[in-house]
């Protein structure tokens, strides 16, 4: 495995992508009623699936315990999708890494809503360098200052986290979106999940969506997909859902080589806007 496929200027991983599904999903004809989950990698991707699941369902915990997440969220651009984004529910639940650039203009045409998910990118690239060594569809990071490296670079799989996060803000005005950070789910779960949720469906939000419920149950953690796929000896999807896991690996110098590249990067962005809390550096 390893296998790298290029696409509008990002390597993917070759095995979950080919040109011709990265090219239905740059055609995909949303429906206005569809709900886009669009993320870099590692940032709340499975946990926002588990939430949107549970609203849809009205707090009934049953599709999100007897259907897996990638059947109930089916990614937009892999290969294994089809059948389930064909699904005729009234509210299809799509997911997606790809960039703002490539799925804009077919988002624009369906008024489809986007719900874009950011985590503090020096987690991400801690949880990312992580998964690398569970996923056999990605290739070996090597040391974690060789992936930092990379990742500030922008050369890893899925390309460069700022231009990401950059390109999903720059949709404000032509899409409609809802920006929401990681940091804020962990802090502020409830309240911004809003008012026309009943008690009943919040309390199963509340149990269900729990880093440790989500970590133990097999139809979002991951655990059923083949040791030849995900090599689980290696540690577990759900790793360890904290924010600023990142102190654990970062030294100093990465450290200050990263504040710099953000500033650079970011420093005019308003990144601030997307959510009530900064996904900064910090
Ligand atoms: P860590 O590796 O830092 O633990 P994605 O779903 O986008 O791939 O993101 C995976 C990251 O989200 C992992 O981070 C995972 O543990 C974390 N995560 C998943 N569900 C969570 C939850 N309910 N609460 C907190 N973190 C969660």
């Amino acid at each position: 495995m390893g296998v790298t496929e290029t696409f509008a200027g990002i390597s993917l991983p070759g095995h979950l992508h080919t040109q011709e599904s990265l090219s239905f999903a740059t055609t995909f004809q949303f429906r206005p009623t569809d709900v886009l989950i669009a993320t870099y990698p590692k940032s709340g991707t499975t946990w926002m699936q588990e939430i949107l699941t549970l609203m849809f369902s009205h707090g009934d915990v049953l599709p999100a315990k007897t259907i897996p997440n990638w059947e109930r969220a089916p990614w937009l651009e892999q290969i294994y999708f089809r059948d389930a984004l064909q699904d005729t529910a009234a509210r299809r639940l799509i997911t997606t890494h790809l960039p703002a650039r490539v799925l804009a203009p077919a988002l624009q045409q369906s008024k489809a809503k986007v719900i874009y998910v950011a985590r503090n990118p020096k987690d991400v690239v801690v949880s990312f360098y992580h998964f690398h060594h569970l996923a056999k569809f990605l290739p070996d990071p090597g040391s974690f200052d060789t992936f930092l490296t990379r990742f500030l670079e922008g050369t890893v799989h899925y390309g460069s986290w700022f231009d990401h996060v950059k390109g999903w803000l720059g949709q404000r005005q032509h899409l409609d979106i809802f920006y929401v950070t990681y940091e804020e789910l962990h802090q502020r779960l409830g309240a911004f999940l809003g008012c026309p949720l009943g008690p009943e469906t919040l309390r199963a939000l509340e149990e269900h969506c729990s880093f440790v419920a989500m970590r133990d149950n097999t139809m979002a953690n991951y655990s059923l997909i083949p040791s030849e796929i995900m090599d689980h000896s290696q540690g577990r999807f759900m790793r360890k859902g904290v924010v600023g896991d990142w102190r654990d690996h970062f030294s100093p110098l990465q450290n200050a080589l990263f504040n710099r590249l953000y500033q650079e990067e970011m420093g005019d962005s308003d990144l601030q806007t997307m959510s009530q809390r900064q996904t900064s550096g910090d």
